[in-house]
């Protein structure tokens, strides 16, 4: 049973999760929820800090842990959820995060992508350890994820046309009929 009316967003890193959830959430005046905040403020260090002192399979496992926790709470308020770019790997967070409300994929191109988080890549343990050619990461990373954001999503939106995240944001909100 999917918890409506919550809208959750995936996608790549640099795709606008968390920019696009802040936009929806103030036009919307619901609470936003942000999967990397809250597991940052769990572990009390940054996600590059988790990466470098537990793996990348034990924040994987944070984030499903974070998600079944969240679960519990969207029936009574309603939420935009934003991601991390990987959160849907997890089967078992992939399965929560249909559950959780309808799922928004945000898509880039491999170049805008690049321009959003070419500046900041050592906040990127997935992107970081490929200082050589991170933009071949990425291209990477984008083709083998493509299918699960899209098994997941209810909905695409291409937001390397938007100039602001309030502009994906009402369009979203158009897309829902909200
Ligand atoms: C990740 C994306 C990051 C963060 C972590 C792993 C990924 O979130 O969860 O570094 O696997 O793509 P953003 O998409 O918000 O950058």
């Amino acid at each position: 049973m999917r918890l409506a009316p919550n809208i959750i967003l995936i996608g790549f890193m640099g795709s606008g999760k968390s920019a696009v959830g802040r936009a929806l959430a103030g036009r919307l005046r619901w609470r936003h929820r942000d999967t990397d905040t809250e597991i940052e403020s769990e572990a009390g260090c940054t996600i590059a800090d988790l990466f470098l002192a537990e793996g990348e399979a034990a924040f994987r496992q944070r984030e499903t842990a974070i998600l079944a926790r969240l679960l519990t709470g969207l029936e009574t308020e309603p939420t935009i959820l934003s991601t991390g770019g990987g959160t849907p790997l997890q089967p078992e967070s992939a399965t929560l995060l249909k559950r959780m409300g309808t799922v928004i994929w945000l898509q880039a191109s491999s170049e805008v992508i690049w321009v959003r988080v070419g500046p900041n890549l050592a906040s990127r343990p997935l992107l970081a350890a490929y200082q050589d050619n991170p933009q071949a990461r990425i291209e990477s990373l984008l083709t083998a994820r493509a299918p699960l954001y899209a098994a997941v999503a209810d909905f695409a939106l291409d937001t390397s046309i938007y100039a602001r995240p309030m502009e994906a944001a009402d369009q979203i909100l158009s897309l829902l009929n909200r």
